[in-house]
């Protein structure tokens, strides 16, 4: 087969597997297989560059460039839906469609109303065309290369079936709990403000400018309506179980009733039953079934009359607000907190919600003894959303935002850009120092173990530590009874923290605590910079050079070594024993490869691929990348490619772990 040929088969194929896996759940080949199959289409790619088609399989990795969106008209406006909150509103859009149909007998399609964004996709000839946002409804962002990063969205129809040849589907972007969770896992990782609920972590992928963000993030896709000319059938049910067979995402939710009391059914059932669902639901839509009879029903200025949306109550509770108490965090942040009678909410008792900041609680202009409700809607913690004015009895005074530190009584401050306000004597301030000393301690950063938040705040109120320094100096002495009791945990407490000197760079570099700098961005500087000297002198631009580092972090960094006591903290530590350094290279050069052609792949432990390749170099071997019959080994870390994995088998290359090369040139 010609190249060009194979490069088409190839596509084919991923489409297919791409379906099987994302849209249907049943994958008939395994990860390697498909891996390998991406990687060849891959190759073949680079190879002819004329082949390039932006809905290639390979093209779902997006791109980093960063794009601005074309505002684009809709060809059918995006109309929304009209909202109902109860069974009266249900009867009486009932009632409305069969006067409208004068009498006709009609069917009503009820599906999941999904909590994400809706989109609308142009297909020509079966190739995924434009993607655009609802926007105003009139004409909305040109998101197409966002939306091609999507798995379950088809980019290209299977030619064995008979789809029309130009036509537009409506669907919602969502991000499935699962994405969501971990997404949010990371930024807390990172120290980035988490996202409320999935329909908003939705919507700020989608508007990301960056495509390559898109396609990390898990987003997924349902379709639930199809416009164009002679549409397959005049029943809409038939014309999305059509885009089913055409490849798109479709819910198995989907029902067609003829009465109300099925309409009520349906509600009740999945109420119930939307909690185990991957995805958010917010409420049911009604449609009535027959495009005809919705063409006759037509639309009001801003609804279609033949749909409607029944919204879900969230789930709600109603107590008492006891106090607002006020929490300061190791950056200083302060968090209003509202304290509540325990109530049952969603399946767990509530008694504290968060206010979140000055603006949010303000808005509630709470008074002590309030009745509050509180809400676990999409959202993970309960929330505030207002206040039962009816039931408050007397008209004291609003309970303020707090003006000084509730823990050390410094004035309060907010930054230009926060909503958070801010104790600013970080210094002396209790919280924030034990917060500080408990980063340190903890498992990402220097791991001590044996010492926790308990332990830390006994310490602290003994004065024996005021920086995470002091616990280098602290003795077992100290530590274990006068009697001598505890003495064999005391010895397990100092050996811990001593044992930590030898903690690596970049998690004695995360446990400084330098604001912004989770546990990713400090492996990058750390690997970049090598050297706590060399990142303190850093200028703004080196650190933009490294990867996920921006403005933020950058100057967040700077300020963290402009500020003496940082340096002070550093000096203190470095004399504890602590090497804020990566292990230099062995200098030494040697034959000990010589004539041996080396492929690097996997992930390391020890040294970065840069540094492998160097230290081939150095000991006389040569670094190729790809594996071929004279590849005399393959130096392999972890999680290395399925399709280098299988060449090599096939080939009879060995495989030399990162162990074992360090130990073939000398560097144990
Ligand atoms: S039908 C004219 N069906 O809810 C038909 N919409 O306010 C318009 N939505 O903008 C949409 N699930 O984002 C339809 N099964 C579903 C839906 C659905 C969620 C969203 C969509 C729309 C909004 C209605």
């Amino acid at each position: 087969m010609e190249e060009n040929e194979k490069i088409l088969a190839l596509r084919e194929q991923l489409h297919k597997h791409n379906y099987q896996y994302y849209v249907l759940n049943t994958p008939l080949i395994s990860d390697q297989e498909f891996d390998q199959m991406m990687h060849e289409l891959q190759r073949l790619e680079e190879k002819h560059p004329e082949m390039f088609d932006p809905n290639s399989p390979t093209q779902r990795v997006g791109s980093d460039l960063s794009q601005d969106f074309q505002q684009v008209r809709h060809k059918y406006p995006m109309l929304s839906l009209a909202n109902t909150y109860n069974r009266d509103d249900v009867r009486d859009f009932y009632q409305r469609v069969s006067e409208g149909l004068h009498g006709a007998p009609f069917e009503i399609c009820c599906e999941l109303k999904f909590d994400g964004l809706s989109i609308s996709i142009t297909y020509e000839n079966g190739v995924l065309m434009r993607a655009v946002t609802r926007g105003d409804g009139v004409q909305g962002d040109d998101v197409t290369n966002n939306i091609r990063t999507i798995r379950s969205i088809p980019l290209q129809l299977d030619a064995n079936k008979t789809w029309l040849p130009n036509f537009e589907v409506r669907g919602e972007v969502l991000m499935p709990w699962k994405s969501f969770d971990r997404l949010n896992k990371e930024r807390e990782m990172r120290e980035e403000p988490l996202f409320a609920n999935p329909r908003n972590a939705a919507s700020g992928t989608l508007k990301s400018k960056n495509s390559a963000v898109v396609a990390e993030r898990g987003l997924d896709a349902y379709f639930y309506y199809l416009y164009g000319e002679s549409l397959p059938s005049d029943s809409h049910y038939d014309n999305i179980k059509k885009l089913g067979e055409w490849g798109f995402k479709i819910s198995d939710a989907m029902k067609c009733v003829q009465t109300l009391d099925e309409i009520y059914e349906f509600i009740d059932y999945w109420d119930a039953e939307r909690s185990h669902l991957p995805v958010t639901t917010d409420g049911i839509v009604l449609k009535v079934n027959s495009v005809k009879q919705q063409q006759e029903l037509g639309m009001t200025a801003k609804n279609p009359r033949w749909a409607i949306a029944y919204k879900f109550q969230a789930e709600r509770a109603c107590t008492r607000l006891n106090n607002v108490v006020f929490q300061v965090g190791r950056t200083g942040a302060v968090t209003p907190v509202a304290e509540m009678e325990p109530v049952l909410l969603a399946g767990t008792v509530v008694k504290r919600a968060s206010l979140h900041n000055a603006d949010i609680m303000n808005s509630f202009q709470l008074h002590y003894g309030d009745y509050v409700y509180v809400e676990k809607a999409g959202e993970i913690i309960p929330q505030i959303v207002g206040v039962d004015e009816s039931r408050r009895n007397y008209e004291g005074q609003v309970i303020p935002f707090i003006s000084v530190c509730p823990e050390c009584g410094t004035p309060l401050v907010r930054y230009e850009g926060e909503a958070a306000s801010f104790c600013p004597n970080d210094n002396s301030c209790p919280p924030q120092i034990k917060g500080r000393i408990e980063h340190f301690i903890s498992r990402d950063a220097m791991n001590i173990e044996f010492l926790g938040p308990e332990t830390i705040e006994e310490y602290f109120n003994r004065n024996l530590i005021h920086d995470s320094a002091d616990l280098y100096n602290l003795q077992v002495s100290q530590l274990c009874g006068a009697d001598g009791s505890k003495l064999k945990s005391a010895r397990k407490i100092v050996e811990s923290i001593q044992k930590s000197v030898t903690t690596p760079f970049d998690k004695s570099l995360y446990a400084l605590g330098i604001r912004f700098v989770g546990k990713v961005v400090a492996k990058a500087l750390a690997k970049h910079f090598r050297t706590l000297d060399a990142l303190q002198n850093a200028s703004l631009e080196e650190l933009l050079e490294v990867d996920g580092v921006g403005n933020v972090i950058a100057e967040s960094v700077m300020r963290f070594f402009r500020d003496d006591r940082n340096r002070m903290l550093i000096g203190k530590l470095e004399m504890a024993g602590i090497d804020f350094s990566m292990p230099e290279m062995a200098e030494s050069a040697s034959d000990a490869l010589s004539g041996k052609s080396i492929v690097i792949s996997g992930v390391f432990k020890h040294h970065s691929r840069e540094e492998y390749k160097e230290l081939i170099e150095r000991h006389s071997g040569k670094n190729v990348s790809s594996i071929s019959s004279k590849t005399s080994f393959i130096l392999a870390g972890e999680n290395m490619g399925p399709s280098k994995l299988q060449k090599a088998q096939s080939l009879g290359v060995t495989i030399v772990t990162e162990d074992d090369f360090l130990k073939m040139i000398g560097e144990e």
